[in-house]
Formats: C-alpha cells, structure tokens, sequence
C-alpha cells in the first residue's frame, strides 16, 4: 500500500499522481494523457517501487538540500546563481543532507523552481521565497500531469507556469494561483531558505499536492 503522507489530503474526491519517474518526460506526459482519457482525469496511486531508497518517497522536510532533476546537472545541488532571473524554472529533487537519499521516490515530490524579481511577488509568496526564489509542486491540480511549460499566459504578458494536458496556468508570483484553465486550486508551494550558498527547503509543501477528480 502506498505510504500515507501528512501533507496531502486524502478524500474519496480525490486520487494522487505517483507513477514512475524513470520513465522519460514526454512518456509522462503521454501517460497522464491516457490515464485522463480512460479514467476520468483522476490518478491511481503506487507503491514505492521495490528499488526505491528508504526514505525517497517521504515528503520534503525542513533541511532537505535540493537538486536538479534533469538535464547535464541532473544530481548537481542548486545554487541561487544557477538560477536565471525571470525563468525558465529548473526542475528539482529534494535531497536528505544527512542520508543523501534523494526524494526521487514519488513524482509528488518533483518542484519548480524559479527566481523572479522579488518586487513582483505578494507578501505570502515573498515569506516563502529565498531572494526572489521560489518553488511549487510540478504536478497540475487538475488532473496531475508534470506541469512543464513556461509561456506568455493566455491573459497576461507575464510568463507563467503551464500544464499541456489542458492549458491550466499558474502565476508564480501570486502563490501559483490558477489564472487560466481547469485546474481547481493553486499549486503546493514549497518554502525555501538559502544556507551555506545553497537553496534549501524551509518548510513542508503548503497546501495539497498532486491531481483531483475535476468536479
Ligand atoms: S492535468 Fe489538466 S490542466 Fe493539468
């Protein structure tokens, strides 16, 4: 059975994102495609699969370091410098400083992070920031796919997060809230702090994280 966790919300209403996250990133994306197609935009949960560290599958906790995910600095620790003002976001890990297991044990834990000038964000998401940076889940509310997109915004000039399965948009400097699209609610945002040169996680994901049955 799949591990509870203390952060999400469970209600018959809803059914987490959690599949594979070795397999390759259109490969998610088609899959979650499929899966909204036959199962009526909602997710099945997994277990951690058998060669999953301890520990990688547990949420992000206060200390955890974070890492990139992908791309030739896959396992590398982000710096703030490694971070382009006004975007793209990087996709992240986060990483056990103690244990180095990296939490890569449940896409519910994969995050965005964007550095953004901080005059731009409201006063919640500026208290959560670190310099202008911030992080929210990579998983759609809607329905849970990887949100992966970084675009002009149907309705505004700014860039914004997007998610290709059916075109929510998040605005990153007002908590990730939903400014176009399905999705029901904003993305789970994870607070952060700088120590030792390094992005660090200050605080478990405020709000629930991954997708819900819409309706
Ligand atoms: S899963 Fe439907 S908009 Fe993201």
């Amino acid at each position: 059975m799949p591990k509870s966790d203390p952060n999400v919300e469970h209600t018959a209403e809803r059914i987490e994102a959690d599949f594979d996250v070795s397999a390759a990133r259109p490969d998610l994306v088609r899959r979650a495609l499929l899966l909204t197609a036959v199962a009526g935009a909602c997710w099945c949960t997994r277990p951690a699969a058998a060669d999953d560290e301890p520990g990688s599958d547990e949420r992000p906790q206060k200390g955890d370091l974070l890492v990139f995910s992908e791309g030739d600095h896959e396992g590398a620790i982000i710096k703030p410098d490694d971070l382009k003002l006004g975007g793209p976001p990087v996709h992240a890990w986060p990483k056990d400083p103690k244990s180095s297991v990296v939490r890569s044990g449940s896409i519910l834990n994969e995050v965005l992070i964007v550095r953004l000038n901080a005059s731009e964000l409201d006063d919640d998401t500026r208290s959560r920031s670190a310099d202008g940076i911030v992080a929210y889940s990579a998983i759609c509310s809607h329905a849970g796919c990887p949100v992966t997109e970084w675009v002009k915004g149907e309705n505004t000039d700014k860039d914004v997060l997007k998610c290709p399965c059916h075109n929510s948009e998040y605005d990153p400097r007002h908590g990730a809230e939903v400014i176009f699209g399905p999705a029901p609610r904003h993305l789970a945002a994870l607070p952060l702090a700088i120590a030792d040169g390094s992005l660090t996680v200050a605080a478990p994901f405020v709000g629930k994280v991954g997708g819900q049955q819409p309706g």
